[in-house]
């Protein structure tokens, strides 16, 4: 039995019956895990007066322990190229995502790249991914045996493209089926792992394409599904020239059967009302990526249109400019600002843990402070960077020093990470 004893603040947030966000807090706080699990929780004055022995704890104060960080969408191959100087996204992915992604033809730098990766994530706090990774199999094989090694929950798939694209990154639709189910039987609900069939957008999938894909859908209907979506007016133009009978960008997913409540659309900054509806009525989930959102001049989402329910937020690497969610809410934080919608720092806590993991259907298993859930865990440090630390010693109560965190923190503020209870990641370490 392996247990873990760890004194810090504790905190976790999770939905009201109203919709408001309700938070846990424990200032001084023990957090008792078993096995992976979440074991107990409680004040440490409790854990004292029923016979536990504080000193036995491992003394993490001032961090923080929450749940960890939950990103719904982002590009395993992009990692090297955050920050590539383009007008916009059709330019920036012939000119760079491509051109990165064609390098995933060597299995040997695959696997390098997959751990690299997955190390980068969790150094970011993040314990939990939604994952395109390239259209090889191999590199999809690749992350899903490195998160197997981590026990980490992971959501990924091999991107499917048979057109607009460089052709060594293009395969015949019945090939990429083949290799998708293939994926499918071997990784699919394998522990921790989860297989999502990742069409990469209308522009980039031939009719036939789509097709398989929600035949495989229907085949499998545990399997997840992820996609772009009206992220750029360009896009959406060459969308309606190449799919004429379509109503809107989203009826050509609905046509395949894509429109599903198991299905991510990154991005849909410029959805009409009609498909906002049909994708609360489908169940589906937008995510909304606002450092890519920014950086590629796609747009300003809003933030009030979409119900919570159907939204998750991404750091979509690497069109978006950093791993970090916290980071990542702070450029939210921004576009809401500018559209009028102020997004408040528990909402934001609350999006990046237990909302971004209902959000892919894992709500019961991680995002929360709670017994019998994953001991998936971020250790926050106050005291790091500077600018964190000076403004963290005059936040007021929890809720400002939650803003500073969203606001002010780094890679520098994540002090460890534990997966399934174990030690992934520590600062000092390193
Ligand atoms: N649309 C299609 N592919 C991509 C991608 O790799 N990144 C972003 N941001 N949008 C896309
Ligand atoms: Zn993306």
């Amino acid at each position: 039995m392996q247990t873990l004893s760890l004194r810090a603040k504790l905190m976790s947030f999770s939905l009201a019956a109203d919709g408001t966000v309700d938070v846990m807090y424990l200032e001084d706080g023990v957090l008792i895990c078993t096995d992976g699990r979440i074991d107990a929780l409680m004040p440490a004055a409790n854990y004292t007066a029923d016979g536990g022995d504080l000193d036995a704890c491992e003394d993490l104060r001032p961090c923080f322990i929450c749940p960890g960080f939950v990103d719904t969408h982002l590009h395993m191959p992009q990692l090297g190229i955050i920050a590539s100087y383009s007008p916009q996204l059709l330019d920036w992915l012939d000119r760079f995502a491509f051109p990165a992604e064609q390098a995933f033809a060597d299995s040997a730098f695959a696997a390098e790249q997959a751990q690299h990766f997955l190390d980068r994530v969790i150094a970011s706090g993040t314990t939990c991914a939604q994952v395109f990774t390239t259209v090889h199999e191999h590199a999809c094989e690749h992350l899903f045996a490195a998160a197997q090694s981590l026990d980490m929950a992971m959501i990924a798939g091999k991107v499917m493209m048979d057109r607009h694209a460089p052709a060594p990154l293009t395969q015949e639709p019945q090939a990429c089926a083949r290799a998708c189910e293939g994926l499918i039987n071997k990784w699919h609900d394998k522990g921790r792992l989860r297989y999502a069939l990742t069409p990469r957008f209308a522009i980039t999938s031939s009719e036939e394409q789509l097709a398989l894909c929600g035949e495989l859908l229907q085949s499998h209907p545990s399997v997840m599904l992820q996609t772009h979506l009206s992220e750029n007016h360009e896009e959406i133009g060459e969308v309606a020239r190449l799919f004429p009978q379509a109503d809107d960008y989203l009826d050509v997913y609905e046509r395949f059967g894509l429109n599903v409540s198991s299905a991510t659309f990154a991005h849909g900054i410029h959805l009409s009302a009609s498909e906002r509806l049909r994708i609360v009525a489908a169940g589906a989930k937008v995510a909304f990526c606002p450092s890519s959102n920014l950086f590629l001049g796609s747009g300003l989402f809003d933030l009030a249109a979409m119900p919570m329910d159907n939204l998750s937020i991404a750091s979509d690497v690497g069109g978006g400019t950093g791993l970090s969610m916290l980071d990542t809410c702070a450029e939210g934080y921004k576009v809401g600002q500018a559209r009028g919608h102020q997004m408040h720092p528990t909402e934001a806590f609350y999006a990046i843990t237990a909302g971004n993991a209902k959000s892919l259907g894992l709500a019961d298993e991680i995002g929360q402070l709670q017994q019998g859930y994953s001991a998936d865990l971020v250790v926050l440090n106050p005291t790091k960077p500077q600018g964190l630390a000076e403004r963290y010693a005059i936040c007021e109560d929890l809720t400002d020093a939650l803003f500073a965190f969203m606001m002010l923190s780094d890679d520098r503020s994540i002090e460890r990470c534990y997966i399934a209870g174990k030690l992934a990641y520590s600062a000092s370490a390193q």
